[in-house]
């Protein structure tokens, strides 16, 4: 498998292959079918959509890399400056971009792709979770915020606070981290109807982030 390229804007990786949970998003994709990629990075989600016949929105705060011949380019910052008309969408993915999102920017984005999908369109969201070996001094603090009820337990103002790992110099120094039950509630507090969500390891997923095998959430939900 090749390995994955670091991003330009230093937001972590771009996938080398699809994950299970894109390809689901693939696989939903069809002739005509209206597709939003959100955080599309070198465009790899954003090719099996074109593939399958889908009509497809790209967006990425940095569109350099972004290679999806056949896609509306769309260059702005998830959520605020992102507009589209209510019902746009029958599906919208998001890999691997929420975990660069305030608590307050999950919120709102996730209000705003209700609003942008058509009612019973689907979301596929995949994002980095605590139970990744350069977070794990931060499961124990994590779990415990999440006991506490905390709103957003997963944000770290500061991740060198909590980790040492060399390849956090590739990421922006405040990571959010969710995990299969506090994005499921984000989505349903949204007025998202879930349908799935779970804890998986990206086959691509660089081994020295490997911890348990939970080191990745995926969720599925669909607007009602
Ligand atoms: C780790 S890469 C993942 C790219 C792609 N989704 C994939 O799975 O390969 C994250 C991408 O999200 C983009 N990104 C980060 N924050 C964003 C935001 N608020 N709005 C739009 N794109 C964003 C970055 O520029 C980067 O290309």
């Amino acid at each position: 498998m090749p390995n994955p390229a670091l991003t330009r804007n230093k937001m972590g990786w771009h996938a080398a292959s699809l994950s299970a949970l894109s390809e689901a998003f693939a696989e939903a994709c069809g002739p005509g079918v209206r597709a939003l990629d959100i955080g599309s990075g070198s465009g790899i989600a954003a090719r099996a959509a074109l593939a399958e016949g889908a009509v497809v929105t790209a967006n990425d705060i940095d569109t350099t890399a972004l290679d999806a011949p056949g896609a509306s380019i769309v260059s702005a910052r998830f959520p605020r400056e992102l507009h589209f008309e209510d019902g746009s969408f029958d599906l919208v993915h998001a890999a691997s971009v929420f975990h660069f999102l305030t608590g307050n920017q999950v919120a709102y984005g996730l209000r705003s792709i209700r609003r942008w999908l058509r009612p019973g369109g689907r979301l596929f969201v995949q994002a980095a979770t605590p139970y990744q070996a350069p977070f794990a001094p931060f499961v124990a603090e994590f779990e415990r915020r999440k006991a506490a009820g905390l709103q957003w337990p997963g944000w770290i103002e500061k991740a060198a606070a909590w980790s040492t790992h060399k390849r956090l110099g590739n990421m922006p120094s405040s990571v959010h981290l969710f995990d299969d039950t506090t994005l499921a509630r984000y989505a349903e507090e949204a007025g998202l109807q879930v349908e799935s969500a779970r804890l998986f390891r990206r086959a691509d997923l660089n081994p020295s982030l490997f911890l348990d095998g939970r080191e990745t959430v995926a969720l599925i939900a669909r607007s009602v």
